[in-house]
């Protein structure tokens, strides 16, 4: 599976993701053993694939990959767009797909300097910036459609899948931005030396993936 018996190092992100990308690897005929999934262990190393699994925080996985301390990762494209780190985007696995979106309450009425509060400033920031649209953006971490509903901000940007925590707290989805699904990424160095393990994972994914359509 690997060049030359060196193991593949793969970030994987921890829960909402993870359900779907280790389903994924397992129809591509990855032997990821089922007691992974409730595990609490960190690094799981899979011998028979020559493999080792880094159990991730998702938004950290970009940074293992360029660091170089995972030689491949999943990752969604809005924490791959957020953290902007420097990696090789090597496939589309069409997993966990949702959108990322400005939301706000209903009959919000337009305001100079709007604020903006979100997970993701840079992908917010550029956004407004590329309209011409000045805001003053906000970074929270969780339950970001608190802040309209309490008045620290006049919209979000957050993402968007089966739209019931927008339902559920009377917002109203104002714009849709992009549509999310999870990467395969790559280290750049590890691209290049351990190629023959990296695309023919890819090879098989990617297989995988036209099989589905
Ligand atoms: C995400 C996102 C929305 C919600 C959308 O939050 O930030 O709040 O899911 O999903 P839905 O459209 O299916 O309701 P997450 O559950 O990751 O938790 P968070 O509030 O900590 O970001």
């Amino acid at each position: 599976m690997t060049d030359g018996g060196t193991v593949l190092k793969v970030a994987m992100p921890k829960g909402r993701i993870y359900k779907q990308a280790s389903k994924l690897f397992r129809q591509a005929g990855l032997p990821i053993p089922e007691d992974f999934d409730d595990s609490r262990r960190l690094i799981i190393p899979v011998p028979e694939a020559n493999m080792e699994f880094i159990m991730a925080k998702p938004v950290d996985v970009p940074t293992y990959v360029e660091y170089g301390v995972a030689d491949i990762g999943i990752v969604g494209k809005d924490v791959l767009m957020e953290e902007n780190k420097d990696v090789y985007e090597l496939l589309d696995l069409g997993i966990a797909r949702c959108r990322m979106s400005v939301i706000g309450l209903p009959g919000w009425e337009p305001v100079i300097h709007p604020r903006v509060a979100t997970k993701y400033p840079r992908v917010a920031s550029q956004y407004f910036r590329e309209r011409g649209q000045q805001v003053e953006v906000i970074k929270l971490n969780g339950s970001i459609e608190l802040a309209p509903l309490i008045g620290l901000a006049d919209r979000i940007v957050d993402m968007v899948e089966t739209g019931k925590t927008l339902v559920e707290n009377g917002l109203v989805e104002m714009e849709p931005m992009f549509e999310v699904t999870s990467r395969l990424i790559a280290n750049r160095v590890s691209y290049r030396l351990q190629n023959g393990a990296i695309q023919s994972l890819c090879d098989r994914l990617s297989e995988m993936l036209a099989a589905r359509i």
